[in-house]
């Protein structure tokens, strides 16, 4: 059977009905007063979800477009940018801030390993005339499914007086992440994430710290660019065209978002992904994050057992099941596979991944008890957390 396309892949994730036809409707004026209350809504109620009293900026982009708009309005040549790097994309932080001409180091962990706040802090210890402007860093690295204590790592960063910008492009939503409170300074996610909505948004949240380095940005981005984002929300309104139809699904997402509850939604995330773990260890394979601790709560990355290839294991879930699960990236593909259980998943979602992914090592040999799994996804369910 076809038709029935089952993401658990950690972005683009599945979209609620009730989302999807609001997205569908016939595209409205975005100088519009309809759109205008669109906007007003959208712009209130991303306030709540990132936990900020700042305005949350509204990009027509993907995720990526986000983390320039926060590099791009901050970096001038040869400024100095600190990227702490779990994977893939914590060094595209890197690239960005190079592509910007600034003179980046790195502090570059082991596959599955997250950063060491004691190693943060000695290296910030050593700059003592305070070169370095700015730290880049990844909330929930998404290559590898490792998490950062961001809230431990920005404070060490305030400490020594740069500018924390992190990627929250698959915490948000999925995770705590506390900006205002844990003093992050500039926050990015995009909305095929945790949102609930398909691809094309992307936000972007900064403080009055980080508004003080953007004043003194030489050549501020103009697509990006924060003043007239910042306008625009003050006039519920954006600055170029907007794809409409996506921000109807984003204020649909946002209501059902406030109607579960941030912190229940967090709970969600983080009882799928600890359940989810559990199963995988059941059924005998390796886990890329050792230590639930540091794992991320949307992204779970999975070594294939011996003799068995993570084409072949994509393949027949999405074949026999039509269960998308993702490949490894760069240096990992083919190496590892990893499962979303990111944004609108519940918990009959998960048991049938579970039983998918056990029905396809079952089928290409790999020998265990079948059932394990999905019996243990089930018990940790069940679970009071
Ligand atoms: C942690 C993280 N950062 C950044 C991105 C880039 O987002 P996009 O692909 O939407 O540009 C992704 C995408 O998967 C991601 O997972």
């Amino acid at each position: 059977m076809k038709d029935k396309t089952f993401l658990m892949i950690p972005g683009p994730t599945p979209v609620p009905e009730s989302v999807m036809l609001e997205i569908a409707k016939h595209p409205i004026g975005h100088r519009s007063g309809e759109f205008s209350k669109i906007l007003h809504n959208v712009y209130e109620n991303l306030k709540y979800v990132f936990r900020t009293k700042n305005d949350v900026f509204v990009y027509t982009s993907s995720g990526t477009g986000a983390m320039c708009a926060a590099l791009e309005n901050l970096v001038n040549e040869g400024d100095h940018v600190l990227s702490l790097v779990l994977g893939n994309f914590g060094n595209r932080w890197a690239k960005i801030a190079e592509s910007r001409g600034a003179i980046v180091e790195k502090i570059e962990v082991a596959t599955g390993e997250v950063i060491d706040p004691e190693v943060l802090r000695a290296k910030l210890a050593e700059d003592e005339e305070k070169k370095i402007k700015i730290v880049t860093l990844t909330h929930s690295e998404t290559s590898t499914g490792a998490a950062n204590d961001v809230k431990t790592l920005c404070s060490i960063i305030r400490e020594h007086g740069a500018l924390s910008v992190v990627d929250g492009v698959t915490s948000v939503c999925a995770m705590e992440c506390n900006p205002d409170e844990w003093g992050i300074d500039v926050l990015v996610s995009g909305s095929q994430k945790g949102f609930m909505i398909p691809p094309g948004l992307a936000f972007l949240v900064a403080n009055e710290r980080a508004w003080k380095v953007y004043e003194e940005c030489k050549h501020p981005s103009f697509y990006w660019d924060w003043a007239a984002y910042k306008k625009s929300v003050q006039a519920d309104s954006t600055p170029f065209t907007p794809a409409v139809n996506l921000f109807a699904g984003l204020d649909k997402a946002l209501e059902m978002i406030k109607a579960e509850g941030i912190e229940n939604m967090n709970a969600r995330h983080r009882r799928h992904a600890m359940a989810l773990r559990a199963a995988i260890r059941a059924i005998g394979l390796e886990l890329v994050v050792k230590d639930d601790k540091n794992a991320s709560h949307s992204i779970t990355s999975i070594y294939p057992p011996e003799g068995i290839s993570v084409p072949d294991i994509r393949k027949v879930i999405k074949e026999d099941f039509d269960v998308l699960v993702a490949n490894g990236q760069n240096a990992l593909k083919d190496k590892i596979f990893r499962m979303g259980t990111l944004g609108f998943v519940c918990d009959r979602d998960v048991i049938s991944a579970v039983g998918a992914l056990e029905a396809t090592l079952y089928k290409l040999g790999y020998k265990f008890e079948l059932g394990k799994g999905v019996g243990t996804v089930i018990k940790e369910l069940a679970r009071e957390i």
